[in-house]
């Protein structure tokens, strides 16, 4: 049923993933494409309420298991009212993060649910993006970056340091079994650099 393209991006708090993905949708706006800018936990009217509950308060306040269903729900309801509708038509939708964070976050670093994880999307999602851009950098250098935003939305920045330098492991370690899907960029690189590279690899998946 699939017409448009999905890209994702990924990587650890505070490694450019929203920066980038603006960047990206602009870029193709202007090139005559049809984006929908889009991100998780959020992405509908739906979804961006779980949302609240996901990033905000105490970093004890879910267990690893209540967090993977609260954002399978969130992105179920992402899937059906927003990304499949755009695909539908044509669109190019591009995902500030998307399952493979509850494959690293709740599945392989909070807790260790990766079976029940890979269960619960093939049951309740269902679908993989075309593309996915893991930004990597430095744990040290994102959680600087990350904090620094000061947005009340930190619940995970709340995990610390030794929890960031495992997701990154994590995310390198997925990059390499989904080595055809994931593409990994550096994103120590300035801004301009860093959405260079990430052009190259969409049209190149875009003209495939
Ligand atoms: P994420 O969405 O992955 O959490 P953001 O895109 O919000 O990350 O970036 C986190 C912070 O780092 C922001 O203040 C952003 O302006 C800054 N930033 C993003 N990319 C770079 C870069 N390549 N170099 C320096 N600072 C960056
Ligand atoms: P996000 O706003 O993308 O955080 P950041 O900009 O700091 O990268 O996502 C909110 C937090 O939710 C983030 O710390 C990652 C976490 N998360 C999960 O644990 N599992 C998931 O499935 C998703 C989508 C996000």
């Amino acid at each position: 049923m699939q017409k448009g393209s999905f890209i994702t991006f990924e990587g650890v708090d505070g490694s450019g993933k929203s920066t980038q993905a603006k960047v990206l949708a602009n870029t193709l706006n202007k090139n005559g494409y049809t984006t929908v800018l889009t991100r998780e936990p959020g992405g509908s009217i739906g979804a961006e309420l779980i949302r609240k509950l996901l990033v905000e308060g105490d970093p004890d306040r879910w267990s690893p298991e209540t967090e993977m269903l609260l954002f399978t729900a969130a992105r179920r309801d992402h899937l059906e009212k927003t990304i499949n509708p755009a695909l539908k038509e044509g669109k190019i939708v591009i995902s500030d993060r998307f399952a493979d964070s509850t494959r690293i976050y709740q599945g392989a670093t909070r807790g260790d649910l990766r079976s029940i994880v890979d269960n619960l999307h093939k049951l309740m999602i269902g679908c993989e993006p075309d593309l996915t851009i893991i930004i990597d950098i430095d744990p040290s250098e994102s959680l600087a970056r990350g904090l620094a935003r000061g947005s009340g939305e930190d619940r995970f920045e709340g995990f610390g340091l030794n929890f960031q330098q495992k997701l990154r492991r994590g995310f390198l370690n997925l990059a390499a079994d989904f080595e055809e899907r994931c593409k990994i960029v550096n994103g120590t690189q300035s801004i301009g650099k860093v959405s260079s590279e990430i052009l190259y690899l969409v049209y190149s998946k875009l003209n495939d």
